[in-house]
């Protein structure tokens, strides 16, 4: 038993939600849950827990009776702790109980109960009984008390079955949440652990065969002083390989300075650059020590190099084979010790076959090429990325972590992220601010068009509506061609749709799937 499931958690889930309705609607029962040591959860400790149960009505009002209760229901449920299947019992009181163990793997968490209720086939010896033991109880209520039991649900053989396998299914998805939850920590953790030792790239997150690759390049070529070139889309973290480079090689402790060689028109990216003596231009009132001089020792980032005009590659050309450079307005020569690494998302090697780039300085920049991998192209990453997201808006924002729940990951994985990782990065930001103090981010706050996307893939669904009608649409869809396509093999379908058996014949009734009724 882990003492930090979140018990709460459960409550959240839209299937335990829903069946808590069900159940109540059909059989006046409240299903609860108790952990391992038999208390109470997802209630206040010592509070009204059947509040459908006419006897439960009454006997909140009598704390003795209460607390004889809550002790009868706890003793009874550490009892089902060692069960390894359903039962259905009798408690002292003389009420019948369905109770159901949450296990996962082969630890007990608790379990689920649903109480209160009589069995039709001993209906008027359990009457009798309950008038015994609550009369006793509750002398003072005689009269109430026999209206009350001729309420208390009776359920016969075949409802007590169904009342037992909807439990079922609140436990399936309780356990199947608990796994989810300690799987991703568990991946989460390792990958931390193994990247923490093996690089040190603290913010860098990806554990695909094409991420693993660039970090063995990486760790290859940081400690030498080669020039690098990186390639890559927008947003896949060209500058965060950049920095990896700079903070793991023996330079660390000078500067990383970054340059953006899109954001200067030439002469204000040559004086940036080499720095300029004062009177060099209008403007220039005082000498200014450049770029490459600052970061001597250090590692300077040439980012968007593929913006560079051609005459300033010609300048750049000579730092990068001389070492040296010359102020605007000076004519010292001047030297840096400055390892030069550069990004790009353009193809350079076109532009030079096109003219817009020097043969000359593409081979000197691209002495090595490490060429960053799209989030499409590695989309295993793509709930690792979004854990360390969700981890790092908790820790700013003082909050307790939030979970994405399998249909939202769903189609966060199914986007094609032109974007990248900083798309991914703003979309879990967003879905952050807008899920508020919910531990839980659902699709409803994804961004149009990431909703849109998956809608276009299932052609014929509804795009407009309530959302909730949506995803029903397309579950009956999705459960509507499975059972065809697996003939009618449900254990095989739920597999395929990653929920229980109990779960699958549960919606097939729901939306009325059943093989005759379609045929
Ligand atoms: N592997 C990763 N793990 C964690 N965060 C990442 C990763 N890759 C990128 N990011 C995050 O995504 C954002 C974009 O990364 P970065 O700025 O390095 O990309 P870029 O390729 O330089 O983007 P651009 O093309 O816009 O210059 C940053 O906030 C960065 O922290
Ligand atoms: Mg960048």
């Amino acid at each position: 038993m882990s003492d930090n499931t979140e018990w709460q958690d459960f409550e959240k889930l839209i299937v335990v939600r829903r069946l808590r309705e069900v159940i109540g609607k059909w059989f006046h029962i409240q299903i609860n849950f108790t952990d391992a040591k038999g208390f109470l959860r997802g209630v206040p400790e010592g509070k009204f827990f059947n509040p459908l149960n006419p006897i439960s009505q009454a006997i909140t009002n009598d704390d003795k009776g209460f607390g004889d209760c809550v002790a009868e229901a706890r003793k009874t449920t550490v009892d089902t702790m060692g069960a390894k299947s359903p039962r259905t019992y009798r408690c002292k009181s003389g009420f019948s109980a369905v109770s159901v163990p949450i296990k996962v793997g082969s630890r007990y968490l608790g379990c689920v109960f649903g109480d209160g209720f009589i069995l039709k086939e001993s209906e008027a010896e359990q009457k009798s009984r309950i008038e015994n033991y609550i009369g006793r109880l509750l002398p003072k209520q005689e009269k109430e008390l026999k209206a009350k039991i001729a309420e208390i649900p009776v359920l016969n053989e075949k409802e007590v079955g169904y009342l037992t396998e909807l439990i079922t299914i609140v436990v399936d998805e309780m356990v199947s949440m608990q796994k989810s939850v300690s799987d991703q920590s568990h991946k989460v953790n390792q990958l931390s652990a193994e990247l923490g030792t093996r690089f040190g790239f603290a913010n860098m997150v990806g554990k695909s065969s094409a991420m693993q690759g660039l970090y063995s390049l990486v760790e290859r070529v940081c400690d030498s002083d080669t020039t690098v070139l990186i390639n890559g889309a927008n947003g896949t973290g060209k500058e965060l390989i950049a920095k990896a480079l700079h903070y793991n090689s023996k330079r660390k402790k000078s500067k990383f300075i970054t340059v953006n060689c899109g954001a200067f028109n030439e002469n204000l990216l040559e004086s940036e650059l080499f720095g300029h003596v004062k009177g060099a231009f209008t403007g220039a009132a005082k000498d200014k020590v450049g770029l490459f001089e600052a970061a001597d020792g250090g590692t300077l980032f040439l980012d968007e190099v593929g913006d560079t005009s051609m005459s300033m590659q010609v300048k750049l050309l000579r730092v990068l084979q001389e070492g040296t450079f010359t102020p605007v307005g000076s004519t010292q020569v001047k030297k840096a010790n400055v390892r030069v690494l550069a990004a790009t998302n353009k193809n350079l090697e076109k532009m030079v076959q096109e003219g817009t780039f020097r043969e000359d300085m593409f081979y000197r920049l691209n002495v090595i090429n490490l060429v960053v991998p799209s989030l499409k192209d590695r989309k295993e990453d793509i709930p690792l990325l979004i854990n360390h997201f969700l981890e790092r808006y908790a820790k700013n924002s003082n909050k307790p972590v939030k979970v994405v729940n399998k249909d939202c990951m769903t189609r966060l994985m199914d986007h094609e992220w032109p974007g990248n990782v900083r798309e991914l990065e703003n979309e879990v930001e967003r879905l952050c601010v807008l899920a508020g103090d919910d531990k839980e981010i659902t699709s409803d706050f994804l961004s149009g068009r990431i909703q849109e996307k998956t809608n276009t893939q299932y052609p014929g669904l509804r795009v407009h509506g309530r959302l909730k009608d949506a995803l029903e649409q397309l579950e009956k869809q999705l459960i509507r061609e499975g059972l065809e396509r697996t003939g009618w093999n449900k254990s095989r379908l739920a597999k395929e749709l990653g929920i229980s058996r109990a779960g699958l014949i549960m919606k097939v009734e729901k939306y009325a799937l059943e093989k005759r009724k379609i045929s």
